[in-house]
């Protein structure tokens, strides 16, 4: 059967440094994936090689069954892979509605005809609980309002998978209640997830599978609680005990 999405043997070089080594793994539809790993472990690289702004020195990347490999990012959201930015990026400048919208015009679909398109994004930002901000400077949001503003752009292009990279980073944890919600809410959906997350909370409450990549290499998959309690992981993170106790991985 073919993967919905499957990334088989990914090499990726930075000069001399190994950023990923041999990564592969598939993703069946409808899951949220959780991807954890101490920090420059290549969490970021891999998403960038999924989302096409960086190529692998070497393997694929496949989308129901297409190979994506060589494709450009424009190319690659189009064909329904979003994803949001560790460090919130949204166009300051612009509203939150015009955020929103430039999602929209880079969506999976044929652009809908301008009349449809404020509603389109608009419902992204109802969705993400940012109606009601929609003509504010994006400048103008908090950090969580800032990283629910990312997810709406992304949702905004329709996508199928959605990769969020560390989208709970820096928030408290009434905010990440919140967008833990939100994930809930993009599964239900019918949306696949890909998440780079910090916060084991996080992961432990939404993902029925974790990868732990370290060094550039996938060294274990499995449950959550089957990851944290294997050795290899425990290793990693040199016994650190914020992985057995759930705080910070
Ligand atoms: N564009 C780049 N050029 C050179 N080195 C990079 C680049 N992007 C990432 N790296 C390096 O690759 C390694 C993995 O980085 P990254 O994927 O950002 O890790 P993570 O997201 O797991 O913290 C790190 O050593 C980082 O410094
Ligand atoms: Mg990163």
């Amino acid at each position: 059967m073919t993967a919905f999405l499957e990334c088989s043997n990914i090499h990726k070089y930075f000069g001399g440094l190994s950023a990923l080594i041999d990564v592969s793994f598939s993703l069946p539809q409808g899951e949220i994936l959780g991807i954890i790993g101490p920090n420059g472990a290549g969490k970021t690289t891999l998403f960038n090689v999924i989302a096409g702004s960086l190529k692998p020195n070497k393997g694929t990347v496949r989308f129901r069954g297409r190979d994506i490999t060589d494709l450009g990012p424009d190319r690659i959201c189009r064909l329904g892979i979003a994803r949001t930015y560790q460090l919130v990026r949204p166009f300051a400048s612009l509203t939150v509605l015009e955020n929103a919208l430039v999602g929209v015009s880079f969506g999976r679909s044929e652009l809908p005809p301008r009349s449809e398109r404020i509603g389109h994004a608009l419902n992204a930002l109802e969705f993400v609980g940012l109606a009601g901000k929609a003509h504010q400077k994006a400048q103008e949001l908090t950090l969580v309002d800032k990283k629910h503003l990312e997810i709406a752009r992304s949702l905004a292009t329709n996508p199928e998978i959605i990769l969020l990279d560390e989208v709970v980073s820096g928030l408290t944890p009434t905010e990440c209640t919140r967008v833990i919600e939100t994930i809930r809410g993009i599964q239900r959906r019918g949306v696949t997830v890909i998440m780079i997350e910090h916060v084991l909370k996080v992961v432990v409450e939404l993902c029925r599978t974790v990868m732990v990549l370290n060094y550039g290499s996938l060294i274990a998959r499995g449950s959550p609680s089957e990851v944290v309690s294997d050795p290899l992981v425990i290793e990693a993170y040199l016994g650190n005990a914020a992985v057995a106790e759930g705080g910070h991985a």
